[in-house]
């Protein structure tokens, strides 16, 4: 039974005991549990049908929670100065093995660390005082959850409670920078690679994404109805995710940002993709996205939609 609005310090509560709580963050729902407990984070993976070779983030309130576990050199400071709290994950040497446990590490020996910045996952996180994992709240291979209602539907019979925050002002997961060697992006999105390079210079590609970032397989976000990119116009039987001004009308025509705005765009595609799939479309058209700035994130995520490796 998901225990539905539940106090800030019930729901920390709840984690300090165990049990996996469905955390609002800006960037996307997330399903938390206790990052130093195992056992907690072992019904994490059971809850998401995730392979457990993929880690996790560890949430903090800031930059001095993550010094306790996570080695933060010249750059990695500077990219939370400049970014948290926000829509920023660091993926970093780690200091303490035990304040994220080996299992939501996947055994590696960094860390990723973000620190989120709405509201109910700072209190969550202050009021438990310690790192929490959280995942994006759907079951594994299916598109992360942006509203309350879609997280409850995904992982709310796994959750012991259930914040809601509302709608995800981001929409899109944080962006993925690893600075082990020289600073990688291994996943785009909320920040720009351009927002990125100018605080610490040039990024250098992901060599093997997928095994650097084993959460970027092919299919990631995945709705069941097939995906088509770059579609200016759809078939009769489709739905449609279109973008910009002039778009088609009609029932299953979905408009991602009708002043074709990227921000506002990324803010809705999870929504949309899974309204466009409640059609019941033969596929999901989707028309084509700017390549710039916020738009490689969110062709990242239709590229995966899509089946395409990324
Ligand atoms: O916006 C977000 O980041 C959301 C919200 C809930 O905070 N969380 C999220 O978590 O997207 P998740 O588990 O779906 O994605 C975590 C990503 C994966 O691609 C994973 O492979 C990568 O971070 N990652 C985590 N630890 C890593 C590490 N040590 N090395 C490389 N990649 C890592
Ligand atoms: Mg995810």
């Amino acid at each position: 039974m998901t225990h539905a609005d539940p106090t800030v310090e019930q729901a920390a509560r709840a984690l300090a005991g165990g049990a996996l709580v469905i955390l609002p963050t800006e960037t996307v729902y997330g399903l938390a549990a206790d990052a130093a407990e195992p056992r907690a984070v072992a019904a994490l993976f059971e809850a998401k049908g995730r392979p457990r070779f993929n880690p996790l983030i560890a949430h903090v309130t800031g930059l001095a929670m993550a010094e306790t576990f996570a080695g933060f050199d010249d750059r990695a400071r500077a990219l939370a100065k400049a970014f948290w709290p926000g829509p920023l994950t660091l993926v970093l040497p780690v200091t303490d093995a035990a304040a994220v446990c080996d299992l939501a590490r996947a055994g590696l020996d960094s860390v990723a660390v973000r620190a989120p910045a709405h509201p109910l996952a700072k209190g969550v996180i202050a009021a438990l005082g310690r790192p929490v994992v959280a995942p994006s709240a759907n079951r594994s291979g299916r598109p992360s959850p942006t509203t309350y209602a879609d997280a409850l539907e995904e992982t709310g019979a796994f959750a012991l409670a259930a914040l809601d925050g509302g709608p995800c002002a981001v929409g899109l997961e944080s962006t993925v920078v690893a600075l082990l060697d020289a600073p990688r992006l291994l996943r785009p999105g909320a920040v720009t690679r351009a927002q990125i390079e100018a605080v610490i210079g040039p990024l250098a590609e992901a060599e093997d994404d997928a095994k650097r970032s084993p959460g970027r397989l092919a299919r990631h976000y995945a709705p069941q109805a097939p995906v088509r990119l770059d579609v200016i116009a759809p078939e009769p039987d489709e739905a449609y995710l279109a973008f910009g001004p002039g778009a088609p009308e009609g029932p299953q025509v979905f408009n991602l940002s009708p002043t074709g705005d990227l921000a506002e765009a990324a803010a809705h595609l999870f929504a949309y993709l899974r309204a466009a799939d409640r059609t019941a479309p033969r596929a999901i058209a989707v028309a084509p996205i700017p390549a710039h700035g916020l738009g490689e994130a969110i062709t990242d995520r239709l590229r995966r939609a899509a089946g395409f490796v990324g």
